[in-house]
């Protein structure tokens, strides 16, 4: 169970990182928050690239940091989105990141979409029913 005020500020945090999205070429910024088990909070913003595919969202680069550091066990992630009204829109996570997240992210762990003044709860199950997962390697 995780706290409102906790997740009110992780989308708060999500907003702050979107400001620091380096997006010359699509000028859409994104920011995302990851809650770990342990309380800690990692940010990332999407890091756009010319070649373009080179270009890494949002939540990857919180994810990439917070493993970097060491922490394995997360219980949340914010992710906010947009041209000018960054947040105002739902912003879902891309494919490639939700199955990134799924690595780390228990199927039920919290997914919050900021909405305007408050944001949309999912699970991550909901948004990627079907991933690739370590199982599927085993047959
Ligand atoms: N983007 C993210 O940062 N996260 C997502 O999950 C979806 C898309 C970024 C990538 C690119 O810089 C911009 O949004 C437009 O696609």
């Amino acid at each position: 169970m995780i706290d409102a005020s906790v997740k009110k500020l992780l989308v708060e945090k999500a907003k702050e990182s979107a400001v620091n999205a380096y997006s010359p070429y699509s000028g859409f910024r994104v920011g995302a928050a990851l809650l770990c088990a342990d309380g800690s909070i990692y940010t990332g913003c999407n890091i756009e690239n010319a070649s373009y595919s080179a270009t890494v969202c949002a939540e990857r680069v919180a994810l990439f940091s917070a493993v970097n550091d060491g922490k394995r066990d997360f219980l949340s992630v914010a992710v906010v989105g947009g041209r000018e009204n960054v947040g105002g829109e739902l912003c879902p996570p891309c494919g490639v990141c939700l199955q990134t997240l799924s690595e780390f992210l228990t199927p039920d762990a919290l997914v919050l979409l900021a909405d305007g003044d408050g944001y949309k709860e999912f699970k991550l199950s909901e948004l990627l029913p079907f991933g690739f997962s370590a199982s599927n390697l085993d047959c």
